[in-house]
């Protein structure tokens, strides 16, 4: 079996394959098979997205691709960022830090503080198959950021039951809790029921 991963985000990318490495699969990054492009998010869902994205990299070099569409889901503000994570606060705030000082702004005063991250899986096979998976990681918005680890919003959002965020949590621990790790939980139970089907 072999993976194409459909996405340019390098911590991304290193947490897919770090889950995907208990697979008797080769993984490679769509950079790694030659691909430098990435479609563009036009979906409404995060599984909508997820399977663009796949579709796009499967379409380009015909092996069964793989893309996460994932991001943070904000109670007090009525969903957002949601599938604009990745684009929050548009032009005017381009990295990390910028995204996370905005939802900080936003937050400023809101009482409700509970959140969760999901991730959505899609594979997509050359015949046109597709499986996909769902994950989330419940918890909350701190009132400032911390620790160094992850990536996007992790400074600012401990999981429920821990006191640590998840920039604070070790790539193991991350893996464990995360929505991307129960997504691809979800997505090897499908795969291999996908497989076994055959
Ligand atoms: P996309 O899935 O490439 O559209 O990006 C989703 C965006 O959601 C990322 O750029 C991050 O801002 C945020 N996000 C998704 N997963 C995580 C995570 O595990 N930690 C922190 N931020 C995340």
């Amino acid at each position: 079996m072999r993976f194409i991963l459909a996405s340019n985000n390098i911590k991304k990318l290193a947490e897919l394959k770090a889950i995907l490495s208990g697979f008797d699969a080769e993984v490679l990054s769509q950079t790694e098979a030659g691909l430098c492009f990435e479609a563009e998010e036009t979906g409404g869902t995060f599984e909508e997205n997820a399977i663009i994205k796949a579709k796009a990299a499967c379409g380009a070099l015909n092996e069964p691709a793989i893309a996460d569409d994932s991001g943070l889901v904000v109670d007090a503000l009525d969903g957002e960022p949601g599938v604009f994570s990745a684009r929050y606060g548009g032009d005017a705030c381009r990295s990390d830090g910028e995204r996370t000082a905005l939802l900080l702004r936003n937050m400023r005063g809101k009482e409700n503080r509970s959140a969760k991250f999901v991730s959505c899986i899609a594979c997509v096979f050359p015949n046109g198959d597709i499986i996909t998976a769902r994950g989330e990681c419940g918890g909350s918005i701190t009132p400032s950021p911390r620790g160094k680890g992850g990536f996007g919003y992790d400074p600012v959002f401990e999981p429920s039951g821990m006191d640590r965020t998840m920039a604070e949590l070790t790539a193991e621990e991350k893996n464990a809790v995360s929505h991307r790790g129960a997504a691809l939980r979800n997505f090897e139970t499908k795969l291999r029921e996908y497989y076994a089907d055959k």
